[in-house]
């Protein structure tokens, strides 16, 4: 079976759906046909400041709505990626074969920078895809199902298994992003002009999936579209109504050209009644099951500890692989 690595941030507390969409929906397919790990990277989330208890809270809340989601413990592997010390050890490795104008080039590093200010961005954040980059090649991953925010992250893999492998002989598995066209980019419900994020400005526009259903119904019903009335999918003059119909199509399984058909002389007010309740419909149960995995942590926490040790057995072996290759003295 090919290989699947992905990971998600427990820092937001609740998903949105443009993780949701874009992220963890291919895992929970892909789990069927691939050998797929998944990870709540912690390591990840202290790259930005957090409040240790808010953080351990939250690594829990990641996992249990992974496992809401559909991702069945017998099928995937789970795990939190602090459990795996390998992530930080290889991560070294190969922060020593990045080039710093390299690393400086990541456009999310940029952004997250420029929001945070040049003196209180961490060193951590500047590394930050070099340890996305190690949490993969760990793994050997075939594939990394991720959204089109993230595909720069795996072409830095690809560069780096490649300039490892030509230094110090083949070792890792180059990966190719998996990134489905139509979810890649999940938008902004207020302004549809930028991708749906935690860190939006205001939090109108971000479906946040643990919401209370009213609210996500309520911001489904004023999200932003345009003074024409067709119901047509266009991203680049319809990006508003484009958002929508792609949420719908996803969420129903309708191909948006049938939808467009069916809403074909109907208003907008129509379409974002409809998405509101196919939301409520798919968020419900949801919170439900969210909220049931969080009420038995020793079962949460004993999940998580299965896949840490699965994930181990994987992670030490490359890791020892690599550390042989560079020319470390084994410890005996
Ligand atoms: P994170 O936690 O920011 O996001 C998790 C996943 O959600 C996707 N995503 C979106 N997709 C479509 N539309 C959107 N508006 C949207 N917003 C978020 C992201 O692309 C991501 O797939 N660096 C990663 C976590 C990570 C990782 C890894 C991923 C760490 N190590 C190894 C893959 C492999 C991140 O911060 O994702």
């Amino acid at each position: 079976k090919p290989r699947v690595l992905s990971g998600i941030q427990p820092t937001a507390g609740s998903f949105h759906l443009g993780n949701y969409l874009g992220a963890v929906r291919q895992w929970v397919a892909l789990q069927e046909t691939h050998d797929a790990f998944y990870m709540v990277v912690d390591l990840h989330a202290i790259t930005l400041p957090q409040d240790p208890k808010d953080l351990r809270a939250n690594t829990r809340l990641a996992a249990a709505q992974l496992l809401a989601a559909g991702l069945d413990p017998d099928r995937c592997t789970l795990f939190v990626q602090s459990h795996v010390p390998e992530h930080a050890q290889l991560a070294w490795v190969m922060n020593c074969l990045t080039g710093f104008g390299e690393a400086s080039r990541m456009t999310q590093f940029k952004d997250k920078a420029a929001k945070q200010g040049a003196d209180r961005a961490s060193v951590g954040l500047f590394t930050y895809p070099i340890l996305q980059v190690a949490d993969i090649l760990l793994y050997h991953a075939d594939e990394v199902p991720v959204g089109e925010d993230q595909r720069q992250h795996v072409e830095l893999t690809r560069d780096l298994a490649d300039r490892f492998n030509g230094r110090f002989g083949e070792t890792f598995t180059s990966p190719k992003p998996y990134i489905l066209k139509e979810t890649a980019k999940i938008y902004d419900l207020q302004d549809p002009a930028v991708k749906m994020s935690k860190s939006a400005a205001s939090p109108k526009g971000v479906v946040s999936l643990l919401d209370d259903p009213k609210t996500t119904a309520k911001k489904v019903k004023s999200a932003v579209t345009d003074t024409d009335t067709v119901i047509r999918f266009d991203r680049e003059n319809k990006p508003g109504v484009s958002n929508l119909l792609t949420i719908h199509s996803t969420l129903t399984g309708t191909p948006v050209a049938e939808l467009e058909r069916e809403y074909e002389g109907k208003m907008y007010g129509a379409l974002k009644t409809d998405l509101a309740e196919i939301m409520v419909a798919f968020v419900t149960p949801f919170r439900e099951r969210t909220q049931q995995y969080l009420e038995d942590t020793e079962t949460l926490d004993s999940i998580l500890a299965k896949g840490a040790e699965k994930a181990r057995a994987v992670a030490a072996e490359t890791l020892a692989l690599a550390y042989d290759r560079v020319g470390f003295l084994p410890a005996k």
